[in-house]
């Protein structure tokens, strides 16, 4: 989908939809839709006074159009309250228009610029949210579909925004739009990884991949480990969770380096291809969306792919250990102790909990070999936090308050929520080993299975300020409840951590 800018009057714009939108509860239309509503002779008012068009948000209506303006047909598109809006809600109702002329099958969609005007936001950030709303609505995963769920799934190819504005205002709406493309674009290329099916995305896929983002750009470079390599470093943890595989595994670090000095961050993504639990095997129906478990590593390449067409003043580092959870006659045992790459022994009561065991590796390699000012880590770690805080909300955790801000105000930015959990000093009794360091399971079922989850990762952080975000809930749509996420992987966090970039750059 092509997002597109063009200085004119909306009665003006020659195509198949128009969109103009409406507050809930106004009587009367203002600004540019009441300009087409003039130009249809009232047609929307009386459709307003005789209340069968009320405004709330995302709610649509279609308005045949004979002559006035150049459009073949009208949306007529709710905003909802006036005093509830903003850009999450500009986004939400870019989606319901994209939605509706997919339905009727539009090729080029004319739009009124959501929100800009006495909706309060500034055009660019208007305009943000009008590309971001349209263009991850517009996404399906339809590589293995036939051809007509292919075709259906073009429409629209274009959305453009029309507006009648001087040049500063028009310069502002671009640079708003070509924000949106980068964000949503790298968001998309995360939900295409997720959306693979794990067979078709191993360990050595997800590296290949790396590779193919550090070619696209001057500034990124990457370094894949090979199993050896990761045996030299003394990731053993890491290694313990990929040796019930057939499938080795990959340390990917990706590097972006603006030069000069500027504040180092580093991304650490959990890079489990398939979880299946290995020994301690899941249940099948717990098994159906365990390609999912590769989500924060995605999340990490989507950064990544994003980065490429910012080109921040920030130095990034990505780093994801990637392997598959199996189990075999090679399979790690419940009982096992590992040893990490900072020394740490853990004993690993459950192989299922796994993701904290390449997690703790990849946290060390990260404070050893990167030594950033700060480290954010996604993680699709536990369904303990599915069930805290529903599928809608990341878990987040952390040892710095200043970045803790920054990541909250990035994700509420976005839109993407996230909940800080906290981390008290009483629970780390929960993380001891009788035998080793740690344990990888709180055997007692004591519950806060999120929280002692981050308190291990916190003991592979050190010093450096450290937030992990657990996205087992949002990474992935059982079914679409927010309108841009369609069922399947969403791309959580890619956005999030491209605006921290973005704002830390500033
Ligand atoms: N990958 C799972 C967590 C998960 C579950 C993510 C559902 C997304 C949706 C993780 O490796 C896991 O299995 N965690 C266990 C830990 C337990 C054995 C302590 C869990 O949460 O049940
Ligand atoms: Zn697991
Ligand atoms: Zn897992």
């Amino acid at each position: 989908m092509k997002i597109k800018v063009q200085k004119g009057k909306l009665e003006k714009f020659a195509g198949d939809l128009l969109v103009v939108n409406l507050f809930q509860g106004l009587k009367k239309t203002g600004a540019g839709t009441g300009a087409v509503n003039k130009a249809l002779r009232g047609l929307i008012d009386k459709l307003i006074k005789e209340e069968k068009f009320n405004g709330k948000q995302g709610e649509t209506m279609v308005v045949p159009v004979q002559r006035g303006i150049k459009a073949k047909k009208v949306l007529l598109l709710g905003m909802g309250l006036q005093k509830e809006f903003n850009a999450e809600v500009a986004r939400k109702i870019s989606s319901a228009a994209v939605k509706k002329a997919r339905e009727l099958k539009v090729k080029r969609m004319g739009t009124i610029l959501h929100g800009a005007g006495v909706g309060g936001l500034n055009p660019q950030e208007a305009a943000q949210a009008v590309a971001e709303g349209s263009m991850l609505a517009g996404y399906t995963y339809t590589k293995y579909k036939s051809s007509k769920d292919k075709i259906q799934s073009r429409f629209p190819s274009e959305v453009v925004i029309v507006d009648h504005a001087d040049a500063q205002k028009i310069r502002e709406i671009i640079s708003g739009v070509k924000q949106g493309e980068v964000y949503s674009n790298a968001a998309i290329f995360a939900r295409d990884l997720v959306n693979e099916p794990s067979s078709n995305m191993v360990p050595k896929d997800l590296a290949d991949i790396a590779q193919t983002i550090a070619k696209s750009s001057p500034n990124i470079e990457v370094k894949v480990y090979n199993q050896k390599e990761i045996e030299k470093m003394g990731m053993g943890a890491f290694l313990a969770v990929a040796k019930g595989s057939d499938d080795p595994p990959y340390f990917i670090h990706l590097t972006y380096k603006p030069g000069g000095k500027v504040k180092k961050v580093a991304f650490v993504g959990k890079g489990i291809t398939f979880d299946s639990g290995g020994l301690s095997l899941k249940p099948a129906n717990y098994m159906e969306t365990m390609q999912l478990d590769m989500a924060g590593s995605a999340t990490v390449l989507g950064i990544f792919h994003g980065l490429a067409k910012l080109k921040p003043n920030a130095e990034v580092h990505g780093l994801a250990a990637v392997c598959e959870n199996m189990p075999s006659g090679h399979a790690m045992k419940p009982g096992d102790i590992v040893k990490t790459m900072n020394g740490k022994t853990i004993e690993v009561l459950n192989t299922d909990a796994e993701g904290r065991l390449t997690l703790a590796d990849a946290l060390s390699y990260a404070v050893k070999n990167v030594k950033p000012d700060a480290i954010v880590d996604f993680a699709t770690l536990t369904m303990a936090c599915v069930i805290a805080l529903g599928e809608e909300y990341a878990g987040c955790m952390g040892n710095n308050k200043e970045l803790m801000e920054k990541v909250k105000s990035a994700a509420e930015n976005v839109g993407e929520r996230v909940w800080e959990l906290p981390m008290p000093e009483e629970y780390k009794e929960a993380i001891k080993s009788q035998v080793a360091d740690y344990i990888n399971t709180t055997p007692t079922r004591k519950g806060a299975g999120t929280i002692t989850a981050g308190l291990l990762l916190q003991e592979f952080v050190g010093k450096t300020p450290w937030v992990h975000i657990d996205i087992a809930g949002p990474s992935w749509a059982e079914k679409q409840v927010i309108p841009y996420m369609p069922k399947g992987g969403t791309g959580f966090g890619v956005r999030t951590g491209l605006e921290l970039i973005n704002k830390l750059s500033k």
